[in-house]
């Protein structure tokens, strides 16, 4: 499933407009850079890896909006960059497009195509390798994962990261369940997970963030398997609010914590969890849902949209290109580093 896309009617930015999912497939086809700073501000696009696709393609429509004007396009393009501060691959994706501008708007554009396509090649690895790990170290039989917010095609682009592991088990018929965890106050995980889930139909159920735990203690989950946003040098773990609270369970458990993701997610100038921007959203978010108020008017409110797990509590963070873990590395013996 394509979820951001270029228009070949003219300069624009398609983007499957995950605010509406599951009730309804909606395209928006952007036409400028605000439009893409919204889309990305609010939701519509989302999940690390696809932010830097979105990134990407957004660059390209700053190239061809202002051809002739490089100052502007590169001015439009870091807006469109740090529209969230977070993920990694935003930033790094619309970077990678714009170096291209001296080649002209098309150059951007075929970079940016280049973005996508490397993408579904990282997932392919990364979710292999996930699945062959999960695999080794389960119980022998189909596993049950625990999983938060969405990790799959609408998150990263062909092939997913930590739910794409999930899927790859089930089309390896070693899948069990997936629990996935609704993932407050958005419900990315009620909303996107669960629909990649049915449409791939892999047996899954639906449980509130807060009994995540409780399904840990009482032995209902072989593995967690979670994506990221942005890795600190030393392997701290910025994800989806709630990852946290998943990462202390399990320890608790003795169950094993993946983290599934690029390898450009490990931030290489961010030398640890405490120095990663954890992005505040808005009080809405918090304060009611579908239109309807659920708290007293003008409560204040506290609205992470991330928080980060130390290293310590994670048994291995998944690449495309290795295994990372606290005590062992394999595949490669180096550390992180941006290629
Ligand atoms: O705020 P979102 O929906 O962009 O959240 C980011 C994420 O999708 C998650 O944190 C995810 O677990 C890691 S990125 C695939």
């Amino acid at each position: 499933m394509r979820t951001v896309d270029w228009s070949e009617d003219g300069p624009a930015v398609v983007l499957l407009d995950q605010r509406a999912l599951p009730q309804a497939t909606e395209y928006l086809h952007l036409t400028t850079v605000d439009g893409v700073v919204d889309a990305i501000r609010t939701l519509a696009v989302r999940g690390a890896p696809n932010l830097g696709v979105a990134g990407a393609f957004g660059a390209a429509l700053a190239a061809h909006l202002h051809a002739g004007d490089p100052t502007t396009a590169r001015a439009e393009t870091d807006r469109i960059a740090h529209a969230r501060p977070t993920a990694v691959p935003l930033a790094l994706g619309a970077r990678r497009a714009i170096a291209r501008l001296g080649e002209g708007p098309a150059a951007v554009l075929a970079e940016a195509r280049a973005v996508l396509a490397d993408g579904a090649r990282v997932n392919a690895a990364a979710t292999s390798r996930a699945a062959d790990l999960l695999e080794a170290g389960g119980p022998g039989r189909p596993l049950r994962l625990l999983t938060l917010c969405n990790t799959g095609d609408l998150a990263c682009g062909d092939g997913g990261s930590a739910l794409g592991a999930a899927l790859r088990l089930h089309e390896r018929g070693t899948l069990a369940e997936v629990l996935a965890c609704e993932t407050r106050p958005l419900l990315q995980g009620a909303r996107l997970t669960v629909w990649e889930l049915a449409r791939a139909g892999a047996p899954h159920r639906l449980c509130v963030d807060s009994a995540g735990p409780a399904a840990l203690a009482t032995g209902l989950v072989d593995a967690v398997v979670v994506g990221a946003d942005r890795i600190a040098a030393n392997g701290d773990v910025a994800n989806k609010i709630g990852t946290y609270m998943l990462a202390c369970a399990a320890a608790r458990s003795g169950v094993p914590f993946l983290v599934v993701a690029p390898e450009e997610t490990i931030d290489p100038v961010t030398p640890t969890g405490a120095d990663i921007v954890v992005e505040e959203r808005g009080a809405d978010e918090v304060t009611g849902f579908g239109g309807i108020t659920t708290t007293v008017p003008g409560t204040p409110v506290f609205n992470p949209a991330f928080d980060v797990t130390p290293f310590g509590l994670v048994t291995a963070i998944v690449t495309e290109e290795r295994a990372w873990s606290p005590d062992v590395t394999t595949s490669r013996a180096a550390a992180p580093s941006r290629r």
